[in-house]
């Protein structure tokens, strides 16, 4: 069955309503782009965006994301009508770790939406958005799952810090990973929308258990030690600074836990 179809049926199949739109392509230089593209054509929420590969992969901060044959990279669109839209890239990370849960992978967050097995980068979330005068217009949500990898695809440095949903032992089709991926986002979708309260609590629940610890975090040009304390209710982290400050952080990256030293 072509990909596509295979994609709407497995979503038709979990009584998901079915995407506004759909492309996908042999290859991309990135389905955020093409998502991005669409989205200032008017294209409707929902539609989707995906690549056997991409070539120009974006990850967050500006770096790259490798995107070789074998991984799931999808960008949709949506159109958010509510406040809470700070919310959207923790859904997102969320939805891939449910999903990644559905094909024998425990996955864990780090915050911002890094998506973990067994400490290894399983997936990731770049969310963009652009604003008018009544507010967000439209969010690109990028997600990329890492299902199947060939050690040879990568770059040497990622080998030993990638994970891949292949692990779980259920060799997943890529179209199958999509449309649990796509499901699990509806959910939280309207989860942001009703109770935003709820992805918050989610995403805690799937959090690395690093609260408390001492931590680097980078933040713009910034790396600071300090201790994780919270995730407040706009998805903000809360760390603890080394003169007993508390800090709340909107944008930046938990570099990892800083060991005894
Ligand atoms: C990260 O962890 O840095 C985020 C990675 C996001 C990668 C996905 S793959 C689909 C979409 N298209 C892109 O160019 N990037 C996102």
């Amino acid at each position: 069955m072509p990909r596509g179809r295979a994609l709407a049926s497995a979503l038709a199949a979990r009584g998901v309503p079915p995407l506004a739109g759909l492309e996908w392509h042999d290859s991309l230089v990135s389905t955020s782009d093409r998502v991005k593209a669409l989205a200032r054509d008017g294209a409707p929420a929902w539609t989707a965006v995906l690549a056997d590969e991409q070539t120009g992969g974006r990850g967050r901060e500006g770096r790259r994301w490798t995107s070789p044959p074998g991984g799931l990279y999808l960008s949709v669109l949506l159109r958010p009508a509510f406040v809470a839209v700070g919310l959207l890239p923790l859904a997102a990370g969320v939805a891939a770790a449910e999903a990644a849960g559905e094909f024998g992978v425990r996955a864990e967050l780090k915050w911002p939406n890094d998506v973990l097995a067994g400490g290894r980068k399983l997936a990731g979330v770049l969310a963009e958005a652009a604003s008018g005068p009544r507010g967000v217009e439209w969010v690109s949500l990028g997600i990329g799952v890492n299902v199947r990898l060939s050690a040879a695809a990568l770059p040497a440095e990622l080998r030993g810090s990638v994970a891949a949903l292949e692990e779980g032992g259920r060799s997943p089709t890529v179209a199958s990973v999509a449309a649990t991926v796509l499901a699990q986002l509806g959910l939280w979708y309207d989860a942001v929308s009703s109770d935003p309260a709820s992805v918050v609590a989610a995403w805690r629940a799937r959090a690395l258990p690093w609260w408390g610890e001492p931590i680097e975090i980078r933040i713009g040009g910034e790396t600071l030690r300090a201790r994780l304390r919270a995730l407040d209710a706009d998805g903000a982290l809360v760390i603890e600074t080394p003169d007993g400050r508390a800090r709340r952080v909107v944008s930046g990256e938990v570099l990892g836990v800083r060991r005894a030293g």
